[in-house]
């Protein structure tokens, strides 16, 4: 069993597409073990976006992240880091294949609807940041 962390970003809680995200995430199978709802100060989306410091895109990314309510969770299931990972798509929305969630959901970067691990060193890193507990 593995376990990453998911983000459903401020752009998909202000157009409230919460509901349907979660459906796709449980209707493939997998289990949702952890989840709040919470607003990112801009310190904390910096912090947790620190690799990508001295990318053009980082602050309009800071900005983002920090401009709304995201919901966070932890997902658990076989092989649940690439799993999801093949489930939302391709981090360019233009690029992301209908039938995933960006590409089905999102239309230009950064807005792209959600977020999860993309290794198992960085679900680690991300499941800490948001449940300490876990
Ligand atoms: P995410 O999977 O959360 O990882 C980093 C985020 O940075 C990514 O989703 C996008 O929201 C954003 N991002 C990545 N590349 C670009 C880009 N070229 N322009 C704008 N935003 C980007």
């Amino acid at each position: 069993m593995e376990r990453t962390l998911v983000i459903i970003k401020p752009d998909a809680v202000r157009r409230k597409l919460i509901g349907r995200i979660i459906q796709r995430i449980e209707d493939k199978g997998l289990e949702i073990i952890a989840m709040k709802m919470l607003k990112l100060s801009r310190e904390e989306a910096e912090e947790f976006y620190k690799e990508h410091i001295g990318k053009e895109f980082y602050e309009s990314l800071v900005n983002f992240m920090s401009s709304g309510r995201i919901v966070a969770m932890v997902v658990e299931g076989e092989n649940a880091i690439s799993v999801i990972r093949k489930l939302i798509g391709k981090t360019d929305p233009y690029e992301a294949d209908p039938g995933t969630i960006r590409g089905d959901f999102a239309l230009k970067l950064p807005e792209n609807v959600i977020h999860a691990s993309d290794s198992k060193a960085s679900a680690e890193r991300e499941i800490k940041f948001f449940f300490k507990e876990l």
